[in-house]
């Protein structure tokens, strides 16, 4: 694992998109899966900005996201779909069917989870996952005694994480109870993860992580051992070891 503390906001996105960039430079045509949140929003801007100045082709990439809301349709502009639109895909130049969004209105979800897989696998795999960690250690939607070998999955959300999300929404959205997401299985065999930890309540998860010691309460501690992880963390964990 490499482990890189980050002192300012700049830095935080700047290493994150370095990441990327060095993925891209070695394989235009990676498979990369996509995180929702408040902490990748500054990687998004630098990717745009990058690729506006011509450093960073997209147009060879192909985008997957790690989650979203089951009964959301990508349209709706509360949805995960609908936020990688905003902040990254559709600002840059990305061919339309080098994007696999999961539609969490799909009338036979089960069949949308395995078309999710199916398109990854035919990309041979992700490249690259990118992460954000929740407080309470999940990745993606997998929550505290998520299995460790699925695939694309449908999950109930905790309290916790339909609160931390709601958050995200003054307008009264109901954060659905079910979420889809790429399994810890999937993640895990992905050829890199790069995990993005910002903010003090994070610390307790960034600590499980950094402990070292695999505990299916703590999804991230998953990740334990992966030849491919990096992890960038702000100032704000600084004191966590
Ligand atoms: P955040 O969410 O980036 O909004 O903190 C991260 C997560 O819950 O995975």
């Amino acid at each position: 694992m490499q482990l890189e503390w980050t002192e300012t906001g700049e830095a935080f996105a700047g290493q994150a998109a370095a990441r990327v960039a060095s993925l891209l430079a070695e394989t235009p045509d990676a498979a990369i899966a996509l995180p929702t949140g408040s902490t990748p929003i500054g990687l998004y801007a630098r990717l745009r900005a990058m690729e506006a100045a011509g450093e960073l082709p997209l147009s060879h990439a192909h985008f997957f996201n790690l989650d979203e809301y089951v009964g959301v349709a990508p349209a709706n502009r509360h949805s995960f779909a609908a936020f990688l639109r905003r902040h990254l895909l559709d600002e840059a130049d990305i061919p339309a069917e080098h994007i696999r969004l999961l539609r969490g209105d799909a009338p036979d979800i089960e069949a949308e989870a395995a078309a999710h897989d199916a398109a990854v696998a035919a990309r041979g795999g992700l490249d690259l996952a990118i992460l954000g960690l929740g407080s309470n250690g999940h990745i993606a939607f997998n929550e505290p005694g998520a299995p460790w070998d699925a695939g694309t999955h449908v999950v109930p959300l905790t309290e916790a994480t339909r609160m931390a999300n709601a958050a995200y929404f003054p307008d009264g959205f109901q954060v659905p109870s079910h979420g889809l997401t790429m399994g810890i299985g999937m993640i895990r065999a992905a050829r890199r993860v790069l995990l993005m930890v910002s903010g003090p309540a994070k610390a307790e998860a960034l600590g499980a992580l950094l402990a070292a010691r695999p505990d299916p309460d703590w999804p991230v501690t998953a990740l334990c051992g992966h030849p491919g992880l990096t992890v960038i963390a702000d100032a704000a964990l600084r004191g966590v070891r």
